[in-house]
């Protein structure tokens, strides 16, 4: 589909794909305790591989990082060349729909603002069977903060992510899948600014010059524009929970 080019373009010029920070990433891996020196994790849903470099340079680990679309594979293995971590990384092009990894072999799977794309639900329990016994699973899913949402966002929510739950109806699906919750914590509103929608506005802009008579491509970057108005309006409503689990 053409709008799906105009869509990579904008995300590859972007640092990430969806809300995060480093601090986060780094305060999540914190909860994670006796560790092998050397822990085997699994990325999934990369894309350009912030976090991914994150967890190379906060643990010894090996990192299998994984996602369908090269080009952002491409990006992060650069990085991961320029920062020395070329053994350590290893890209995988591959749909964590079809991952045919072996059962229980990881130590931490790792996943930010992703696992969504094959189901929450469906997520934790393919999750559940390739980790370790009592491995980690660390995640980012999009969350309702308040439930009483105003009309329009509920028809927003309805046609993006009709699965979207609150805080404690994920708690529960995440106990009866098999892991113990060990914390959570919601990413603040400035990692939705500051590495994803201030640098996505920068980019629109760029590419709406590049595009001023492309109808096709200005309507993608609409889309866009339109999620940074509802964010900015209804923000107090939704934001990325992170949830840190342990296989039990
Ligand atoms: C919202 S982005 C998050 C990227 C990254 N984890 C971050 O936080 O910056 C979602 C990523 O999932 C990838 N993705 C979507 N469907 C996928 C699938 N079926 N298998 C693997 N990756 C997929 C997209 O290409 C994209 O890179």
């Amino acid at each position: 589909m053409e709008d799906m080019q105009y869509f990579y373009e904008l995300f590859c010029g972007l640092p990430r794909g969806g809300p995060g920070d480093n601090k986060f990433t780094r305060k999540a891996f914190g909860y994670l305790k006796n560790l092998p020196a050397e822990p085997l994790i699994l990325d999934i849903g990369c894309g350009q591989g912030m976090q991914t470099l994150e967890l190379a340079r906060i643990s010894k680990g090996k990192i299998i990082a994984i996602d369908n679309y090269q080009p952002f594979l491409d990006i992060l293995k650069k990085k991961a060349i320029e920062e020395g971590f070329d053994k350590r990384i290893i890209t995988k092009n591959q749909s964590m729909l079809e991952m045919d990894f072996s059962n229980e072999i990881f130590d931490i799977i790792w996943s930010e603002g992703a696992l969504y794309f094959m189901g929450f639900q469906n997520g934790l329990k393919r999750c559940n069977q390739i980790l370790k016994n009592k491995g980690y699973l660390v995640v980012t899913e999009i969350v309702l903060l308040l439930t009483n949402l105003p009309k329009l966002l509920k028809k927003f929510w309805n046609e993006e992510y009709p699965d979207i739950k609150d805080i404690k109806s994920n708690i529960t699906l995440i106990q009866n899948e098999g892991f113990n919750l060990l914390s959570h914590f919601t990413l603040p509103k400035s990692s939705w600014i500051d590495n994803y929608y201030s640098p996505m506005e920068k980019r629109i802009y760029e590419l709406t010059k590049k595009y001023y008579d492309n109808k096709i491509a200005l309507q993608t970057f609409k889309e866009y524009k339109k999620e940074i108005k509802i964010y900015n309006k209804y923000s107090d409503y939704f934001g990325y929970e992170f949830f840190i689990m342990q296989k039990k």
